[in-house]
């Protein structure tokens, strides 16, 4: 008993030093290297997060942001940051710290943006807007869509000559009939490397943190349904929660595709950036995340109601700033991360 007093500090006083390092690499690892010629500038804004990272893809869903208001640029501090070609903006909405980004289109951009975002700022769960193509018949243009699982459709296994075991069969798409030599493809699930886990391989990249539940409790959310006193939606836009989503390197408009997609996936939309974004935020260990979709075009189905696609992403950075009001009083912005 008398020995086990000192020997026991020692290997105490010893494990202080492994978890002060442990903290100091944790530390280091959020921030740009210490040569980086904006390593000063980032720890001063991160002094003054944590913050939402608000990830959105186009030049349309920023200027919605802006039309809305609800972004208030920082003027007490630095307000935009430049990285790899990427704009950081800092500031406020509805009282929260916010920086927000645009991924520009596509999977590798988009993952880019993210892990710089990740990487670089003190981000405690990230809100992601976009524009999406409905594969289901059930959303309209304006709808917003909160997907709880996504994939990443665009990694495909081409099999050999004329084989038909793949899940997309070119020849059931032959018109009338005949063989097809473009054979058959299936759809390959996307490797998830994470932080302290062996790879995993995954198809549904799941959305289900707790934002999800905080966001399937919002209400009575402002939806613009007329992009003019006289030319309105034939019915008002909704929030459709917990759809599946789907990503590929690929814009669609093909009906056909539009119908495989749906039928055989069951995803409800389409686009180029979601997978990616989800990816990138599982890999990093980051449990807070929420994707708000807005719909902007059917993906190859009905063309009516084309000039009102701008209000896809007018709706959903809408339900992402009553989002970001709801998660900045409720328990789940208290961050894992
Ligand atoms: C990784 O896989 C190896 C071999 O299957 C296993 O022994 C190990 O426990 C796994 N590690 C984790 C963190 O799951
Ligand atoms: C299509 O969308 C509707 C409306 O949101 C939904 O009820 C339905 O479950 C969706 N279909 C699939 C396969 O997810």
């Amino acid at each position: 008993m008398i020995m086990a007093g000192p020997s026991r500090k020692i290997w105490g006083f010893e494990l202080a030093v492994v978890v002060v390092g442990l903290l100091a690499i944790a530390q280091q690892s959020m921030q740009l290297g210490s040569n980086h010629p904006m390593h000063g500038i980032i720890q001063r804004i991160n002094s003054n997060g944590p913050y939402i990272g608000l990830v959105l893809v186009s030049d349309n869903n920023e200027q919605a942001l802006l039309d809305s208001n609800a972004f208030t640029q920082a003027e007490d501090q630095i307000s935009s940051v430049e990285l790899a070609g990427r704009k950081f903006k800092i500031g406020t909405i509805k009282g929260n710290g916010v920086i927000y980004v645009k991924t520009g289109e596509s999977s590798v951009n988009a993952a880019q943006t993210v892990q710089i975002l990740l990487a670089s700022f003190d981000i405690k769960g990230i809100v992601h807007v976009g524009s999406a193509g409905a594969v289901n018949d059930s959303l309209s243009i304006g709808d917003v869509v909160v997907p709880k699982k996504v994939a990443f459709t665009g990694i495909w296994k081409w099999l050999k000559d004329g084989a038909k075991g793949g899940q997309l069969v070119f020849s059931d798409y032959n018109y009338p009939e005949g063989d097809n030599s473009l054979g058959s493809i299936s759809f390959q699930p996307t490797t998830l490397y994470a932080t302290g886990k062996n790879k995993t391989t995954i198809f549904w990249l799941p959305l289900n943190s707790a934002w999800f539940d905080t966001a399937s409790q919002l209400e009575n959310v402002e939806l613009q349904q007329c992009i003019s006193t006289k030319k309105c939606l034939p019915r008002a836009p909704v929030i459709a929660k917990g759809l599946s989503s789907s990503t590929a390197d690929i814009y669609v408009q093909n009906a056909a595709i539009r119908e495989f997609i749906y039928t055989h996936l069951k995803a409800s939309t389409v686009d180029e950036e979601t997978a990616a974004v989800t990816l990138v935020a599982l890999s990093n260990g980051v449990e807070n995340i929420i994707v708000f979709r807005g719909i902007s075009n059917t993906a190859g189905g009905s063309t009516a109601y084309k000039s009102y696609s701008y209000l896809g992403s007018v709706n959903a950075v809408n339900v992402a700033v009553e989002f970001i009001g709801a998660v900045g009083t409720s328990k789940a912005s208290i961050a894992a991360y």
